[in-house]
């Protein structure tokens, strides 16, 4: 179990204006995304495998060369955690999945669900900083689906919440000494 409660879940919605309009929304972007999951996978995969400084933490430790293997076996979670960004309900079993992300991004339990001998850690700075991306090119995605350009906002905007929200929670163990 998370050592993150509803309440603590109920504040950070609030500090981020995430709110039961933006869990309507998010619910539409599930229908609207759920065909084209293999297309966005191609494109974020694109993006971390045109920067070698970010294909790097999908590379084995000793060789560096990239993992195929691994970074095929994350895709198909990552093709959930889509899904379950729209469509899940924020309740504790998500908050202790969100923890378990967040894990597994950190030197504490990175490359064990896979069994691989990659690099320990994705480094803080750089989940930070995919919430642009994963953001932005969600927009382009939503917009085939949705009737008009104020339901693309509201769909882009829950997502953007729910990201942000997200690596907020993945940041726990990353911060010690009760500092998160
Ligand atoms: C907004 C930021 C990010 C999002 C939304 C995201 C999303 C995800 C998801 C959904 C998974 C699979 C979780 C599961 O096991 O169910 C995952 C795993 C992974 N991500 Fe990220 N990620 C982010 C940032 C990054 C960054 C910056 C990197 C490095 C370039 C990265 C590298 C990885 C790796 C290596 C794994 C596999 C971890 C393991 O060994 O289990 N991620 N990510």
């Amino acid at each position: 179990m998370a050592p993150i409660s509803i309440d603590d879940l109920e504040k950070m919605k609030k500090a981020v204006l995430f709110d039961d309009n933006d869990v309507k929304a998010l619910k539409r972007a599930g229908e609207i995304l759920e065909g084209q999951i293999e297309e966005i996978l191609d494109l974020w995969h694109g993006f971390v495998g045109s920067h070698p400084h970010l294909v790097h933490y999908f590379a084995d430790k000793k060789s560096g060369q990239s993992d195929s293997e691994y970074l095929a076996r994350v895709r198909k979670r990552f093709g959930q955690w889509i899904k379950d960004t729209c469509t899940r309900p924020y309740d504790q079993d998500w908050i202790n999945y969100q923890y378990e992300i967040g894990l597994r991004h950190h030197r504490s339990k990175k490359n064990k669900v896979d069994s691989v001998d990659s690099v320990d850690i994705v480094p803080l700075r750089y989940m930070i900083c995919f919430i642009y991306p994963i953001t932005a090119t969600i927009r382009q995605f939503l917009e085939k689906g949705a009737e008009s350009s104020e339901e693309v906002d509201q769909m882009f905007h829950g997502w953007f919440k729910s990201v942000t929200l997200q690596v907020a929670l993945w940041s726990y163990p990353y911060a010690t000494q009760g500092d998160w």
